[in-house]
């Protein structure tokens, strides 16, 4: 059996379609309302371990799960050791520079961000000074209450945006979720793991990287 950890939340429902796409049989049981964290599900020769979105690349790197799904934005912020196999497409969203839309560039802007890497990279590229705060989470309070003048997040629908008068000031990067495999067990159980990759690259017209 093979084991996955799978992100939490929006990832989940997509991949779980994206598997049945696939002719992958797995469970219609996972209700929304669930707080089970371990789902087997033997047909489909594998177990889920549902994890925050940032964890998933741990469980992965420390082998105690062979294969994870994840967005983009996790991997580019922390750069694990791990094999990114595949673009399951799913879950596409963007990261962005957001604020207020009357926003004007000071001497040393404040950034708030769940993602301090990504920031810190994105400014020090364009040549820009800024103080990167991280967050956990409802990263546009931020700019609302006064505590950054921007921020770097993800946008998907754009709702949260909007919501909050705020505005996307400079795209960075698209992002979408991917499959990845721990270094060993990408050696050691190559067969289930490379008749999984086969039939979802099959459905998303995307070839595996390795
Ligand atoms: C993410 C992201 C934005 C929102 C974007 O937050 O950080 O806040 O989704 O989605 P939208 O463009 O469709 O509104 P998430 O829901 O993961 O919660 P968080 O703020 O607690 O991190």
């Amino acid at each position: 059996m093979l084991t996955i950890a799978m992100a939490k939340g929006r990832i989940l429902k997509e991949a779980l379609e994206l598997f049945s796409r696939a002719g992958i049989p797995v469970s219609d049981s996972l209700n929304e309302d669930s707080r089970k964290l371990v789902i087997t599900m033997p047909e489909a020769g594998f177990s889920l371990f549902l994890a925050k979105p940032m964890d998933v690349p741990t469980y992965v790197e420390y082998g105690v799960a062979d294969l994870g799904i994840v967005g983009k934005d996790v991997l580019l912020e922390q750069e694990r050791d791990v094999y990114e196999l595949l673009d399951l497409r799913i879950s596409p969203c963007r990261m962005a520079v957001a604020g207020k839309p009357d926003w004007r560039p000071g001497l040393y802007p404040r950034v708030a961000t769940k993602y301090p890497r990504i920031a810190e990279k994105y400014f020090k590229e364009k040549g820009q000074q800024v103080e990167v705060i991280l967050l956990n989470g409802s990263v546009e309070l931020a700019p609302i209450i006064g505590l950054a003048d921007r921020i770097v997040d993800i946008v998907s629908t754009g709702q949260t945006l909007r919501e909050n008068g705020l505005v996307e000031l400079e795209p960075i990067c698209t992002v979408t979720s991917r499959m990845i495999a721990n270094r060993a067990s990408y050696r050691l159980k190559s067969e289930p793991i490379s008749a999984l990759m086969n039939a979802l690259s099959k459905v998303i017209g995307e070839c595996v990287r390795r």
